[in-house]
């Protein structure tokens, strides 16, 4: 039976990690995977999460399972967290494995419930939603949202795609800090979304998987706000692993909005049929941490403001890419840097640019061009800056 078996295409992020590692050469540079790192290149395990760790240490008397959907304390921390004013005659949640699980779960759950829809994705997206997606057998389309010109938002093409989903359709948005570009709706232009789906009856499934390392932990939550308190159906999946640090705990949250609450039931039955049937009671390491941390006033202002050391050193790094490119180009061409929110940046490259970078530089980033900002460091972003430039970029 097992012989049977092809091989799987690999997933090109954690292959490109791969390769980092085995790559001998001093001085080299991963901007590859999603992982924040400080100046010494270092992820570290932030001081609330350590100290909440150390809590449940002392205070935890048993490791029986919770519950099936996880515990309260997280679904509710994390609701609050994501949506601020709760809207708990609507709302049904469950902990999952990680950011990825959630979106796994929203996908079933959609498919559970319309098993005709089609799924609206941006283009380009996270690899792995589309990966998912096929693995599932899912239907899906994408939706021009890149400009490859202005490395900002292609709005109109975006509306044009976005205008063919129907009624229980699912169109996949990205919250925030759209991974793999950078590039994000205005205010205004979530407003026109949301009039678009309200119109048509497709239904959000919102990926927040970076809240936090844009604008701010409630700036970056904002566009969700607007887009739970507008309409009548939203899917939120929402992941712990960056902006807690905490990503091999596989902390995630699957929230659905119903239009009343007969319905918030019916999804909260099923997300917890989903949970049973995949893997049983999610994780709940990481949840308590992120509960105990943001239940606990002190422990979630240092948290908070070691999440904005993070996301301030990545906005001087932006600031100074931007600013090396622009001496070196002798143009503002690449300012979109500095505009750019999140963990990445698309910079629009060929892949024999990326490769010529890579194999010049030693200068990792996905195939794509998307590059990793809070890889880098001030002594990094000139080498890079310099590198971008000899590649012809
Ligand atoms: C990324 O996009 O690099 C991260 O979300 C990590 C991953 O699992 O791909």
């Amino acid at each position: 039976m097992l012989s049977n078996l092809k091989p799987q295409a690999p997933d090109k992020i954690l292959m490109l990690m791969e390769e980092f590692r085995a790559d001998t050469r001093q001085g080299k540079v991963d901007l590859g995977v999603g992982v924040y790192k400080d100046p010494q290149g270092v992820t570290p395990v932030m001081r609330a999460v350590k100290a909440a760790e150390q809590r449940i240490w002392e205070a935890q008397t048993t490791k029986a399972y919770t519950g099936l959907a996880g515990t309260p304390e997280y679904r509710n921390a994390m609701a609050r967290m994501v949506l601020k004013d709760v809207p708990a005659d609507r709302l049904a949640s469950v902990a999952t494995v990680g950011g990825t699980g959630a979106i796994r779960q929203a996908l079933e759950l959609a498919r559970m419930a319309n098993p005709d829809l089609t799924v609206h994705v941006s283009d380009p997206t996270w690899p792995n939603h589309l990966s998912i997606m096929k693995f599932m057998g899912l239907p899906f389309v994408q939706y021009r949202y890149f400009d490859n010109d202005t490395r900002g938002v292609d709005f109109d093409g975006m509306k044009a795609d976005i205008a063919k989903a129907t009624k229980g359709d699912i169109v996949l948005l990205h919250g925030c800090c759209h991974n793999p570009t950078g590039a994000n709706l205005t205010t205004d232009q979530w407003r026109e979304v949301i009039a678009m789906l309200e119109k048509s009856g497709a239904v959000p499934l919102i990926d927040l998987a970076y809240q936090g390392f844009g604008d701010g932990l409630d700036a970056d939550a904002e566009a969700t706000r607007l887009v739970a308190a507008s309409l009548p159906e939203v899917l939120i999946a929402a992941s712990c692993s960056k902006n807690f640090g905490i990503y091999r705990e596989r902390t995630g949250i699957l929230m659905t909005l119903a239009e009343n609450t007969g319905a918030r039931d019916m999804a909260q039955g099923s997300m917890t049929f989903l949970n049973r049937q995949t893997y049983s009671f999610p994780p709940d390491h990481g949840a308590r941490i992120v509960s105990t941390i943001l239940d606990d006033d002190a422990l979630r202002a240092d948290w908070q403001s070691e999440l904005e050391d993070v996301r301030n050193t990545m906005l001087g790094l932006r600031d100074q890419l931007a600013s090396e490119l622009r001496d070196l180009s002798g143009s503002d061409r690449f300012d979109f840097v500095a505009r750019h929110r999140g963990m990445f940046s698309r910079l629009g490259a060929t892949p024999e640019q990326v490769q010529k970078v890579k194999d010049d530089s030693a200068i990792y980033m996905v195939g794509d061009s998307r590059l990793n900002i809070a890889g880098l460091n001030r002594d990094s972003v000139p080498v890079l800056a310099r590198a971008i430039i000899d590649a012809g970029i």
